[in-house]
């Protein structure tokens, strides 16, 4: 976060589902060299456990020198928060915004108590995004009220906000963000601030965005439909396709080629 905000990135982070995706995301962090996120969602845990992840992104990592965190998203619960700090996670969400503002306020500090004893950084989340990621299904969302910002930060310890400000989850709902909350927002935020849902917000929005004390975006679906579609594709074609190896070597190169565009136009490159 300290490295961004020096040299003024906004932080791409890239949600994984196996081992295929997060080879594909360093990889194209890496031909950028730029850095990012990689994030598992709580609800992947089911798959993978946070000890492979943490052995699969290390792996993934190892001859790359750019800053890359391995991220908690949407962190479901106090135990799945510690059996990724325990893991080697380098940064977590708590998601509690589905909670009242009081009990938000509890269960992110319970989580800040647990991860600044480790020196990781916790980002929660105020405000309810609609759409669909994984587990979390929103028909409607509220947007983050900034009249209880400073307090919510202040009180619960976060170090990141993630805001809901016309963003969405998915690729089913249209994003319509509106650059003047976000900007009351980040004139009371002591933090800075998350933006969710970033598959199919504009570029220039993104961009623009910045300047209101984004520090960290996030691509879940753009990136997950890239790895679906290359399976797809040569199914399609043939229903005897059975190269695992050789479809599953395309789709790291078209996910490593999305997370690749992606760092580098949100960074103007
Ligand atoms: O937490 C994950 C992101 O908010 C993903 O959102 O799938 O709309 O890009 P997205
Ligand atoms: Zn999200």
């Amino acid at each position: 976060m300290e490295y961004a905000k020096k040299n003024q990135f906004i932080l791409p982070a890239f949600n994984t589902t196996n081992l295929e995706m997060t080879i594909g995301i360093s990889n194209g962090l890496a031909k950028a060299k730029l850095p990012g996120y990689i994030q598992v969602s709580s609800s992947n845990l089911k798959l993978s456990n946070p000890n492979m992840m943490v052995e699969i992104t290390k792996n993934a990592l190892k001859h790359i020198d750019i800053p890359i965190a391995l991220h908690l998203d949407h962190g479901q619960s106090f135990q799945d928060v510690k059996d990724c700090v325990d893991a080697g996670f380098t940064s977590i969400m708590i998601d509690a915004s589905h909670l009242s503002f009081e009990e938000n306020i509890t269960e992110v500090k319970k989580t800040v108590d647990y991860c600044h004893f480790y020196g990781i950084p916790v980002e929660a989340e105020l405000g309810a995004l609609g759409g669909k990621e994984e587990d979390i299904n929103n028909e409607t969302g509220s947007t983050t009220d900034p009249e209880v910002v400073k307090e919510f930060v202040e009180r619960s310890g976060c170090d990141l906000l993630a805001v809901s400000v016309g963003n969405v989850h998915g690729l089913d709902l249209q994003p319509n963000v509106n650059l003047q909350l976000l900007k009351n927002i980040s004139d009371v935020s002591p933090v800075p601030l998350v933006m969710h849902g970033g598959s199919g917000i504009p570029f220039d929005t993104i961009r623009k965005a910045k300047k209101f004390n984004l520090l960290k975006i996030n691509y879940g679906a753009d990136l997950r439909k890239v790895f679906i579609e290359s399976f797809g594709k040569e199914y399609q074609k043939n229903q005897n396709a059975h190269d695992v190896i050789r479809l599953s070597m395309i789709a790291v190169s078209n996910v490593s080629n999305k997370a690749n565009e992606l760092v580098k136009v949100i960074n103007g490159y």
